[in-house]
């Protein structure tokens, strides 16, 4: 079965409740739950840290273990040489996802540390994001 795992940074475990004009009203795990159900062949994992580390921790345990990534690394998208060296270490497809459109917000999230590692961006699209990346995976490994 194919193994994604689903990476959240901070402020992401509030998904539902902040600032809901920009993220909307739906909590990550209503959004799971239903993601779940529309990839059943697909097992996927969830992970989310607050903590810049704790999230290189589990990119770092994920190899020889999930064949892609769904990366929403947060603000740490916009700071993190760290976490942008992870996603080269592992060897592993990551999709770097943003639930509001990064490029037309404030000129500090322009820029990601990232989005050159990952094999590609989805930004804008609300939680639906994830899906879309899923999506990317199943077509990559299933055909
Ligand atoms: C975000 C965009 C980031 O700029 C912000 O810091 C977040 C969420 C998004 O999903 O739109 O925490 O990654």
């Amino acid at each position: 079965m194919l193994q994604i795992a689903i990476v959240n940074g901070p402020n992401l475990n509030l998904l539902g409740v902040r600032e809901p004009h920009i993220y909307g009203n739906q909590s990550f795990d209503q959004y799971v739950a239903g993601l779940k159900e529309r990839f059943p062949q697909v097992q996927i994992h969830t992970y989310q840290s607050n903590v810049e580390g704790e999230l290189i921790n589990y990119l770092h345990s994920c190899m020889g273990k999930m064949q892609g990534i769904v990366l929403n690394a947060g603000a740490y998208t916009h700071t993190s040489i760290a976490i942008a060296d992870a996603v080269s270490a592992i060897g592993i497809p990551v999709v770097e996802v943003h639930i509001s459109n990064v490029l037309a917000r404030e000129d500090y999230r322009k820029t990601s540390f990232i989005a050159d590692k990952c094999v590609g961006s989805i930004s804008g699209l609300g939680m639906e994001g994830y899906a879309l990346a899923v999506r990317y995976f199943t077509d990559k490994f299933e055909h």
